[in-house]
C-alpha cells in the first residue's frame, strides 16, 4: 500500500531518527574498544566454524546478516532507496548504515554486511585462545556481550526498529540466528 499523503517524507524522518537513537547506544556500546581494529569474520571461523563449539560461523553464513550488501544491488533495493531519496545505494549511508555497517570503519570487510564484529566489538585484542577462553578477560580486551534478553533485543532495534515498514518479532527472530556455545 503507498502513502502519498504530504507527510509521507515526515513520517520516513521520524522513524528515521527513532532508528538514529537506538544507534547512538548501539554505538556508545562500541565506544569503549576503539583501540582494537577490526580482523574479519574469517578469522572468527578459524574456530567458530568448529561444530563441536557450537559452529556460530555457519549459523551466521546461513542468515541474511552475511547478505546484507547483496541486498543493496539488488532489484528489490529500488522501492527502499526510493522511499529514502537515495540514488546510489551501495555506496549511501543512509542505507549502508544498517546493510554495511563497517563502511566506515572497516571498509576491508565491508562485505560481510552484519558480521561478528559488528555485534561482538573488533576482534584484535581478544581473538586468541588464551583470551577468548576466559571471558572476563575477553571482555576486557573488547568483546562484547550482551547478557539479558532486554539488552539483546536493544541491539536488534538499533538496526531493526521498522525501517521498511516491516514489523520486527524480536522472539522469533533472535530464534533463526542465536548461536549458543555448547552446554557444558
Ligand atoms: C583461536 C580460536 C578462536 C578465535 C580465532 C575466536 N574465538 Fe571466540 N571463542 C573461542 C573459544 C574456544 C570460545 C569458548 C570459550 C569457553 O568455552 O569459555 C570462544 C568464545 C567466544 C564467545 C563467547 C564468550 C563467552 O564467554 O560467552 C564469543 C562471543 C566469541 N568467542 C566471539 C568471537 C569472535 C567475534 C571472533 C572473531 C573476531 C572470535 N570469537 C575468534 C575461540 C576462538
Ligand atoms: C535502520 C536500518 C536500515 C536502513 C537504514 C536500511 N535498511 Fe534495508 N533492511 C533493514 C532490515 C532490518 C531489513 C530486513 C527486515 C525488514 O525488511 O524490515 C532490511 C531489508 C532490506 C531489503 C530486503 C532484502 C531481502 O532480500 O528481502 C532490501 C532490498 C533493503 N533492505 C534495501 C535497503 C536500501 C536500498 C536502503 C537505503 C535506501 C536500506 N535498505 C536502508 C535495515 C535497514
Ligand atoms: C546481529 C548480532 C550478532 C552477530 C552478527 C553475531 N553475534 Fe554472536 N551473539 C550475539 C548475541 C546477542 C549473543 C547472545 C549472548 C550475549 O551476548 O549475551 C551472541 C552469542 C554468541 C556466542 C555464544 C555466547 C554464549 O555464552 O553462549 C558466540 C560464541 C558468538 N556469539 C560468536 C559469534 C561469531 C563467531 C559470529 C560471527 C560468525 C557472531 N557471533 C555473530 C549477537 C551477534
Ligand atoms: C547493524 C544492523 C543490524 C543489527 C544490529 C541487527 N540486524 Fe538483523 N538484519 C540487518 C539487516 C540489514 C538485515 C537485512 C539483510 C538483507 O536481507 O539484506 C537483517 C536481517 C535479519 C533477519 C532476516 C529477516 C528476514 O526478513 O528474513 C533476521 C532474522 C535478523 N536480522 C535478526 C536480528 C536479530 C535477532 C538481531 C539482534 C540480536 C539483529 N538482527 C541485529 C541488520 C541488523
Amino acid at each position: 500500500m503507498s502513502d502519498l499523503s504530504p507527510n509521507r517524507g515526515k513520517k520516513v524522518k521520524t522513524k528515521w531518527l527513532v532508528s538514529l537513537a537506538a544507534a547512538l547506544i548501539f554505538a556508545a556500546g562500541l565506544a569503549a574498544t576503539q583501540s582494537s581494529t577490526y580482523i574479519g569474520s574469517k578469522k572468527c571461523s578459524l574456530c567458530h566454524k568448529n561444530e563441536n563449539l557450537g559452529g556460530q560461523y555457519r549459523i551466521w553464513e546461513s542468515t541474511k546478516h552475511s547478505k546484507s550488501l547483496v541486498s543493496l544491488s539488488s532489484p528489490a533495493a529500488a522501492e527502499p532507496a526510493e522511499a529514502m531519496s537515495v540514488a546510489y545505494p551501495t555506496e549511501d549511508p543512509k542505507c549502508l548504515y544498517c546493510h554495511g555497517p563497517l563502511f566506515d570503519k572497516a571498509p576491508d570487510f565491508i562485505t560481510e554486511g552484519v558480521n561478528c564484529e559488528v555485534c561482538h566489538g573488533p576482534g584484535s585484542g581478544y581473538a586468541k585462545l588464551s583470551i577468548m577462553k576466559n571471558r572476563e578477560e575477553a571482555a576486557k580486551n573488547g568483546l562484547i556481550l550482551y547478557g539479558p534478553q532486554d539488552k539483546i533485543k536493544a541491539l536488534c532495534l538499533a538496526c531493526h526498529d521498522n525501517p521498511h515498514g516491516k514489523p520486527f518479532d524480536f522472539a522469533a527472530a533472535w530464534e533463526t540466528m542465536k548461536h549458543p556455545l555448547p552446554k557444558k
